[in-house]
């Protein structure tokens, strides 16, 4: 029979053409990518020269990429992609339950920040901006204070670069390490965030100005939240003055994650800060997030089992025996 390589018959074809040794797992989703690349291809009669635009522009996210600058991720956000991942991670059978709500990590993320004791200040070099007070609690579901909880916290400087974008700014600059006390309690000074512009001198910025957008991101810190037997909580919180909480150009605010901070009282003023932030952190199990999981998982199940039928008859076809 001839081949038509316009048809579904093709991207069966192509489906099939994988093997009995592959996993159940990556039949369903590179199956499914390829069904979905064959017919965004076929919708939109790409042609040899759009292709070939599309095979450079992602050639150019891993070369504009290095251990400073990852655009695979900041492509990601401007598509809205990270969140659609973040938000169906954490919305996994209702996991996140009264957990605080999760937002993106984003492509600015370092791991071994300086650990701080409580109260510290994460700025090591003045970059001007305003100051503030960070404070709370971090419980369980139930409101029992956790102790020994981690948490990273991250944030730009006024220039609207983070330390490792920044030749000005000291390694670590306005990033730090806390742990709660014995009552769940933690508190930091860093400054009052700032909105500032994704990177958009490469791929990402050409994906914004295609589309006709801004790059800005509303004022926000960032935080990783991490204890033993807990699901981690990485999430972001918005202070409510900035204009870009209602148009953030990566699509990560959440109502739940905006936050007010407000003129320091007298107990904040103690720490020569004009602002303070209030902020409660509320974590669920690691039980709860895998009984989650694992709902999910039997529903993909179903869907594997199905395809392998398929499979079946595609690798006969693979084989040439049909
Ligand atoms: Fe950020």
């Amino acid at each position: 029979m001839e081949q038509s390589f316009t048809d579904q018959s093709f991207t069966d074809l192509v489906i099939g053409a994988m093997g009995p040794k592959t996993t159940p797992k990556m039949r369903r989703i590179l199956g499914s990518l390829i069904q979905h690349i064959h017919d965004f291809t076929r919708e939109n009669h790409i042609t040899v020269d759009e292709w070939l635009a599309g095979v450079e522009f992602i050639n150019r996210i891993g070369q504009i990429s290095d251990d400073k600058r990852d655009e695979g991720i900041l492509v990601s956000d401007v598509f809205g992609l990270e969140s659609l991942v973040d938000s169906l991670t954490n919305q996994i059978g209702g996991a996140a339950g009264q957990s605080t709500e999760t937002a993106i990590i984003g492509p600015f993320y370092r791991s071994g920040s300086p650990r701080y004791p409580n109260g510290a200040s994460i700025i090591q070099k003045d970059v001007g901006g305003e100051l503030a007070w960070v404070h709370g609690r971090v419980t369980d579901k139930q409101g029992k204070p956790l102790a020994g909880v981690e948490l990273e916290v991250w944030h730009t400087a006024p220039n609207g670069l983070y330390e490792q974008q920044d030749p000005d700014q000291p390694e670590y600059n306005l990033r730090g390490t806390f742990t709660t006390d014995e009552n769940g309690k933690y508190d930091y000074i860093c400054l009052r965030p700032t909105s500032y512009p994704i990177p958009y001198d490469g791929p990402a910025g050409d994906l914004l100005r295609l589309m006709d957008r801004h790059p800005n991101r509303p004022s926000h810190i960032h935080w990783r939240v991490t204890k033993q037997g807990y699901h981690s909580l990485i999430t972001q919180i918005y202070d409510s003055r900035d204009d870009y909480v209602t148009n953030d150009a990566v699509f990560a605010v959440k109502d739940g994650l905006v936050v007010e901070f407000t003129d320091a009282s007298d107990e904040a003023k103690k720490r020569n800060v004009q602002f303070e932030l209030a902020y409660d952190i509320t974590l669920s199990t690691s039980d709860e997030a895998a009984a989650a999981l694992k709902r999910r998982d039997e529903i993909l199940l179903k869907k594997e089992q199905e395809l392998a039928k398929t499979g079946q008859v595609q690798t006969a076809y693979r084989n040439g025996s049909h």
